[in-house]
């Protein structure tokens, strides 16, 4: 088709489906609150991909149908930064005394004597990643590079364009876009992203990824953006490089903390995990608080990072080289260590899967000792190429078990390729049931089922554990002596133990088994997206557990569910349906339900039609934002009671917020609440109105 004059009506659809594209990908990505299906975005998509088409001079460097590009680059050009990009000064002293050795240092840089009020501070998070310059001219993209030297980068525009946080156009009014922004931030990959790329690279028996910060850089310098594409990559900015044209630098006092706001507003991932500190005692506040909270991040940190708040006392502080005087990095203990590998053994899991694990020379990694760390599979140990006797690094980030990311240096004797000094075992160690490989299968499993004492204990620990049943005292001592001395057999068991039974057991173990009585009596109720997951069914995970649980409503459909309907679930694919559908065709599975049912389980369930959220929930059709620390609740508690009541929870707050719930020390959340007149709503009114008491607003 030869491109036909473009008409005024298709520039102006172009321009108005550009801007709603725009709005869809920012409430998308950014604020995780999409507004319409996907598939509704992607027929916008699709109209104005047609368009222009057409009519290519409707095509601008901005369009989001310019994000995907099949173009390959010849080789990444260099750019010269227009302000470098500078390290920063790196505190390495890991306790709380890293903070007061930089507060100390600025207040000495400026001239405070000892009763000068304390220096206010902007405390963030430190991202592992890859360090990015953005340069937006009148709000729209026009290069990304990477760090380089800190002179020179390389152009990776390309590239960056086709991460989806990273918006094309700045969000606000076309008047007040500053005539250059180069915003500075880190790329980085979730770990949750991490290891379904793994996963999925072991399933096909193809190299896994070290860690998401080296798997994240190396997709942002790919010269063919089609493999940045293809990898999952995330954003966060977190200051300025060339500014020119911007009013918020010129008003009165600008802060640093007011910086990432402004950053936020113009579309731009900013992360919520930040506060303003006063001195050195808050910095060390900030710093024990994150730590405590650094595993259940969904991305790995390396530590927190300071910077002086006022952007003029910045200036006054300027620069030592390379480094600014107003910043500073405070570490937290490595994620990934090297220690020596002393010998491989076998564990049986919850579903019979055998799993080489690593003995190690005892580590210190990401907070706590390490001495033993899986190897997934004998395919996965053959590929790492590991023998006992070699240096490995271990990595231990979040709640994810320690693992062998890759060998350092061989131990020493001969080394003879392709024969590793390990063999899996033919009988079950636990059981001595046969040992079997599903044909053209990576993993061994035992034979065994329940009658494997190994796979009953397995699956006893994961119905208790925190993300599923989450009952107190449950754990691997007196899974043992329940399970090895003849008390529990299934699931249901658990809920009859009583004195009698308990009698049989030596005075230690009655104690807890007493305790635990009390806790299984005290959690009998949960949701059942918990009940699920904790039914510990193959491949059903949280995330999936939560998709069954959203979809189906209640227990009974999702247990006659057939492989079809199944398939309609959000990210189930065929294996997962096939799993689901098997387990629940065995009769004895389905009596495990029941049986739980009768001793007095229930779950939250909701009768309204699949896939809709039912309009009788309390929260139904709502978004909630939650800020602060809150009296009784974590974070994770309070969107899990939301969810289930029918909200939704978001990460900031806009015009489309329904309610902000706000706890001690909220910080600029709750001021936007404030300022768009959103109803900001306590722990005790949250609770009331996930009763369905009205409306607290
Ligand atoms: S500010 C002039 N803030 O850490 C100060 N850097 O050398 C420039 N990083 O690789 C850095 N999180 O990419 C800053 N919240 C944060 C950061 C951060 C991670 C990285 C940065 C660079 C290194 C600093």
């Amino acid at each position: 088709m030869q491109p036909g004059p473009v008409s005024a009506d298709a520039a102006a659809r172009a321009t108005a489906l550009r801007e709603q594209l725009h709005r869809h990908a920012h409430l998308y990505y950014v604020l995780d609150a999409p507004e319409v299906p996907d598939a509704e975005y992607d027929r916008l998509f699709r109209e104005l991909q047609a368009l222009e088409e057409a009519h290519p001079a409707l095509r601008t460097p901005d369009s989001p149908t310019q994000r995907v590009l099949g173009r390959v680059l010849d080789g990444l050009a260099a750019v010269r930064h227009a302000v470098p990009m500078l390290s920063i000064q790196t505190e390495t002293d890991t306790t709380a005394a890293g903070a007061q050795a930089f507060d100390a240092r600025v207040r000495r840089e400026l001239e405070l004597g000892d009763d000068a009020p304390p220096v206010e501070y902007s405390a963030e998070l430190k991202f592992d990643g890859l360090a990015i310059n953005l340069r937006y001219e009148h709000g729209v993209l026009v290069q990304a590079a990477t760090r380089g030297d800190g002179e020179t980068g390389e152009d990776v525009t390309q590239n960056i364009r086709t991460i989806g946080q990273v918006p094309l156009k700045l969000l606000g009014s076309t008047a007040a876009m500053p005539e250059v922004l180069e915003v500075r931030g880190e790329i980085y990959m979730r770990r949750d992203d991490f290891e379904r790329l793994n996963e999925r690279q072991r399933e096909k028996g193809e190299k896994t990824y070290i860690n998401p910060r080296n798997t994240a850089a190396g997709a942002v310098r790919q010269l063919d953006p089609a493999t940045t594409a293809s990898r999952p990559l995330s954003f966060f900015a977190y200051g300025l490089g060339e500014v020119r044209g911007w009013a918020f630098v010129d008003e009165d006092a600008p802060t640093h903390f007011a910086l990432l706001d402004a950053l936020a507003a113009f579309g731009l991932p900013v992360s919520s995990e930040r506060r303003v500190c006063a001195g050195a005692a808050g910095l060390a506040v900030f710093h024990r608080d994150v730590q405590a909270r650094r595993d259940a991040l969904p991305f790995d940190i390396d530590g927190v990072v300071y910077k002086v708040n006022s952007l003029a006392l910045q200036q006054r502080l300027g620069f030592k080289t390379r480094e600014p005087r107003w910043a500073v990095a405070h570490k937290y203990p490595a994620q990934e260590q090297v220690t020596r590998l002393a010998g491989i053994d076998v564990q049986v899991g919850r579903t019979g899967k055998i799993t080489p694990v690593a003995r190690l020379a005892p580590v210190f990694v990401g907070g706590t000792t390490v001495t033993n760390a899986t190897l997934h599979n004998l395919f996965e140990l053959r590929r790492k190429g590991v023998r006992v006797g070699d240096e490995v690094i271990v990595r231990r980030a979040g709640d994810v078990i320690p693992e062998i990311a890759g060998r350092i240096a061989a131990g020493p004797g001969p080394r003879r390729p392709y024969v590793p000094n390990f063999r899996m075992p033919l009988a079950c160690p636990v059981c001595g049931s046969a040992v079997r490989r599903e044909k053209g299968g990576i993993d061994h499993r035992c034979t065994g089922g329940l009658f494997c004492a190994a796979q009953r204990k397995q699956a006893l620990l994961h119905f208790a554990g925190r993300r599923a049943m989450d009952i107190e005292g449950l754990g691997d001592k007196l899974v043992d002596q329940l399970v090895d001395g003849g008390l529990i057999r299934t699931l249901p068991e658990l809920y009859k133990l009583d004195a009698a039974r308990l009698a049989a057991l030596d005075r230690m173990a009655e104690k807890s088994a007493a305790n635990l009585v009390a806790a299984l009596e005290s959690g009998k109720h949960t949701t059942l997206a918990r009940f699920v997951y904790a039914l510990g069914i193959r491949h059903v995970g949280e995330a999936t557990a939560k998709d069954l649980a959203r979809h189906f409503g209640a227990m009974a459909r999702l247990m006659d569910a057939t492989v079809e309907q199944l398939l309609e679930v959000n990210d189930v694919g065929p294996v997962v349906a096939q799993s689901i559908h098997t387990f629940f065709a065995q009769p004895h599975n389905r009596e495990v339900v029941e049986q739980l049912r009768a001793a007095g389980l229930t779950w939250g369930e909701h009768e309204g039609s699949a896939a809709a959220t039912p309009a009788s929930l309390p929260l139904a059709g709502k978004t909630l934002v939650l800020t602060g620390t809150l009296p009784s609740l974590s974070r994770d508690e309070a969107k899990e009671l939301i969810e289930a009541a029918g909200g939704k929870v978001a990460g900031s707050v806009s015009k489309k917020t329904h309610y902000v719930v706000a706890g001690a020390e909220a910080g600029s959340k709750l001021d936007k609440a404030r300022e768009l007149g959103v109803a900001v709503l306590d722990e005790g009114q949250l609770r009331a109105l996930l009763a369905g008491h009205g409306d607290a607003g």
